[in-house]
């Protein structure tokens, strides 16, 4: 296998890291893991073996751990980075905010200093639509659009995140470098061999909502019921996981053909916003499951209503979203069934 085809995927066991470790596959890379199971299961590597047809190379290791994360560049020669390791729970981050301190910056930079000594020329960052916080007038936000204030330690490991970046870059790094700013994945791989496994309760919504269809959990809450939205309830762009998955595929290969040295920052999203509402009463329908739900009070930071402007992931990584909403709620549930299934 030629160097031009070896990518590191940190967090590659985790719902969106396994879900791109197939996309990669599947456009003839070679991916490497680096994950120490903290927020996933290890027997994602034997999903990923039966999807791909082969074995996927991995280290069980904490990216924080600078010397065990060196020896993966040096016993590969790896054409980009993906880094997904990161904690993602909201509120976990405010009552312990040196967690995700440590592991979203400390492992963010341990990560990057390796490239910068390794020349690793291409890296992908996984950032997230908290950056842009509550949008003030316009829902649909482009990455023009200004980044707010931080409403969690969380969302602020985002910010910092892509500011270390801009600042590497503004040092004259050889390296390119592309953050992805997710908006809400969904989903799991068409053949429900993987999908989401959150570790306890979930935080996000449609995990709750299958484990609570399936019975793993009574009852779904549904944060808020006065918000300024059509019914009521909050407002997301939900987007497919195999879609997210195959943007950063699409990124890879869009950070090749750069010269070095090159910055940018992009949407992943669907340009659509659905509510919590309109969420619950389509898995209802597809599934014909009668989900257990109430209304609850509003949740704690929250943001009312955003969604995409996908303008420019469309013109710079050549890509659009293949799967539909009714497609991510059925492969979320053939998932949520087949987990039973094998429990
Ligand atoms: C949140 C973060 C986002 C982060 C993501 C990672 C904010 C504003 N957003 O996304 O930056 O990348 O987590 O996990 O902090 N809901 C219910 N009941 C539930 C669960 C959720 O009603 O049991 C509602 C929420 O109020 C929200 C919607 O479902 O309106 C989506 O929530 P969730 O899946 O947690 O995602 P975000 O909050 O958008």
């Amino acid at each position: 296998m030629t160097r031009e085809k070896n990518v590191l995927v940190t967090g590659g066991a985790g719902y969106i890291g396994s879900h791109t470790i197939v996309q990669l596959v599947e456009n003839g890379f070679n991916p490497i893991i680096a994950d120490d199971f903290r927020n996933s299961d290890i027997s994602v590597l034997k999903g990923l073996e039966q999807i791909t047809g082969r074995k996927i190379v991995h280290y069980d290791l904490d990216v924080c751990n600078y010397i065990e994360l060196k020896s993966i560049f040096k016993n590969h020669s790896i054409a980009g980075v993906i880094h997904f390791a990161a904690d993602k729970a909201v509120g976990e981050s405010v009552s312990n905010p040196l967690k995700y301190y440590k592991n979203n910056i400390g492992g963010l930079v341990n990560v990057l200093e390796l490239c910068s000594e390794f020349e690793i020329e291409n890296f992908v960052f996984s950032s997230s639509c908290t950056v842009y916080g509550e949008p003030k007038e316009e829902k649909e936000v482009s990455e023009s659009t200004p980044l707010s204030k931080a409403n969690s330690p969380y969302g602020n490991t985002k910010l910092v995140g892509e500011q270390i970046l801009l600042d590497l870059h503004n040092s004259g790094a050889r390296m390119n470098i592309l953050s992805l700013r997710y908006f809400n994945p969904i989903g799991a791989h068409p053949s429900g061999l993987i999908g989401e496994l959150p570790v306890g309760k979930p935080n996000n919504l449609l995990p709750y909502v299958t484990q609570t269809a399936i019975g793993k959990q009574n009852e779904l809450t549904v944060f808020g019921k006065d918000y300024p939205t059509p019914d009521g309830t909050c407002i997301r762009d939900y987007i497919h996981v195999c879609d997210l998955a195959e943007a950063h595929v699409k990124a890879i290969l869009l950070l090749q053909q750069k010269e070095s040295n090159f910055i940018d920052q992009v949407n992943i999203g669907t340009g659509k916003g659905t509510s919590v509402l309109e969420i619950i009463n389509s898995f209802e329908r597809l599934t014909g499951e009668k989900l257990n739900w109430k209304f609850g009070p509003r949740r704690e930071g929250d943001v009312v209503e955003i969604y995409a402007n996908v303008s420019k992931s469309f013109e710079l990584l050549n890509w659009k979203c293949k799967y539909t909403f009714e497609d991510a709620i059925e492969h979320a549930w053939s998932w949520e069934k087949n987990l039973a299934q094998h429990a």
